[in-house]
């Protein structure tokens, strides 16, 4: 008799481990996938509709031997442009620019780097090529079977088909299209921030999702985006991140202040970093601000946490973010047209005591302050230093 109700109490046991496993699973997966922000390069804010599948090669191979990867960056994404025809059973085919998809995925694959593609949920993309609209199941399939591993769903074109309280439900079916074809696949919505999107990407399985309209290769318009973030920092998490949009580091429109600027920006947001320009002819200074591993550290900090404003006076700008171990990423902004001195006041981000400074851009120790830290910042410039207190 007590054997059999062990039996019974262990079959249990089982079952309610078994079900709590599973409905575990979507959350497990999500952090899995993109534990930290995703880190790689996207083809759109460079080459537009000009991209092919020759360029894409160009990029994995520089970023797979030029630093970036060893900083951490892997997605190698083709953003829109790359579609054909669909065949007469509705398969997607690429257009001529992109003679073998399959192949591009492995060779971006055997440099060891992960393979990115874009869709629209409507029946066309922004650029006017063919969405998945109703094709669903079978565009997920057929990405899984190129070896994608990230994939960026543009509404686009779905206004015209779907109301905009349909907008979750849409996004949610090609999640599930795309876990059912059990390849580990990273979901980037992107929907402009419709819909105070960030309350509910998780629940559509979103990893991350765009918060705002494009952004631009100049200061105007990156810096209305980034410091247009502060509220979202409670909807990002480990395997969920608000998304402003991809980097422009390097593309020629921003000095670099400017560029350091929106780098700093961006990590401190616990931003994706999909870089936008050519990887391939770009220069030290680019390579340095997109690589510096102890600014990329603050955007890829285990704690998963999002940075936040902490004062605003004119065009002078504090932002911080807490990170594991108990230190704190500050960025001081200028957004003015001279040079100003910027300041943190400790007690402003829960520091006491003696305060160790580094500044994370020079790479220094700038040694000990109490009560407070200035710098100088440069117009349209940033200082980023890495707070520590003594007690
Ligand atoms: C939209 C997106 C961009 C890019 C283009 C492609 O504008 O927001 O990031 O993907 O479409 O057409």
């Amino acid at each position: 008799m007590r054997d059999k109700v062990d039996l019974w109490r262990g079959a249990i046991s089982l079952v309610i481990l078994g079900l709590a496993l599973l409905c575990s699973v979507p959350a497990a997966r999500a952090q899995e996938l993109a534990a930290t922000p995703p880190m790689g390069w996207n083809s759109w804010n460079h080459y537009g509709c000009k991209v092919t599948d020759a360029i894409v090669r160009a990029q994995a191979r520089a970023m797979a031997t030029n630093g970036m990867k060893a900083a951490g960056y892997e997605y190698v994404n083709i953003d829109d442009c790359w579609q054909g025809k669909r065949d007469a059973k509705g398969f997607i085919h690429p257009n001529d620019r992109f003679p073998n998809m399959k192949a591009l995925g492995d060779y971006i694959h055997s440099l060891g780097l992960k393979f990115g593609i874009y869709s629209s949920p409507g029946p066309k993309t922004c650029a006017g090529y063919a969405g998945s609209y109703q094709h669903e199941k079978q565009d997920a399939e057929t990405y899984a079977s190129w070896g994608v591993d990230y994939l960026k769903y543009d509404w686009c074109s779905a206004r015209q088909v779907y109301k905009p309280s349909e907008m979750p439900a849409v996004y949610k079916k090609m999640h599930e299209a795309l876990v059912a074809t059990g390849r580990p696949i990273v979901y980037s919505l992107c929907q402009y921030g419709m819909d105070r999107v960030w309350q509910w990407g998780p629940s559509v399985g979103a990893n991350l999702w765009r918060t705002t309209d494009d952004i631009q290769d100049n200061y105007t318009r990156m810096a209305f985006i980034g410091f247009g973030q502060e509220g979202l920092a409670k909807f990002a998490s480990p395997g969920h991140w608000n998304d402003p949009d991809m980097l422009e580091v390097g593309n020629g429109h921003m000095n670099a202040d400017e560029y350091r600027t929106h780098m700093s920006l961006w990590c401190i947001l616990a931003a994706p970093l999909i870089s936008g320009n050519d990887l391939s002819t770009m220069s030290p200074e680019t390579l340095a601000v997109l690589t510096n591993p102890e600014v990329v550290a603050v955007d890829q900090d285990p704690a998963g946490t999002e940075g936040y404003r902490v004062s605003e006076e004119g065009p002078l700008q504090v932002w911080v973010k807490p990170l594991a171990g108990g230190s704190t990423a500050v960025g001081l902004f200028n957004a003015g047209e001279s040079t100003m001195p910027v300041t943190v006041h400790f007690k402003d981000i829960g520091l006491n005591g003696t305060v160790s400074v580094r500044d994370l851009w020079e790479r220094k120790d700038l040694g000990n302050f109490k009560g407070s830290y200035t710098a100088q910042v440069p117009r349209h410039g940033v200082v980023l230093i890495r707070a520590n207190s003594d007690n």
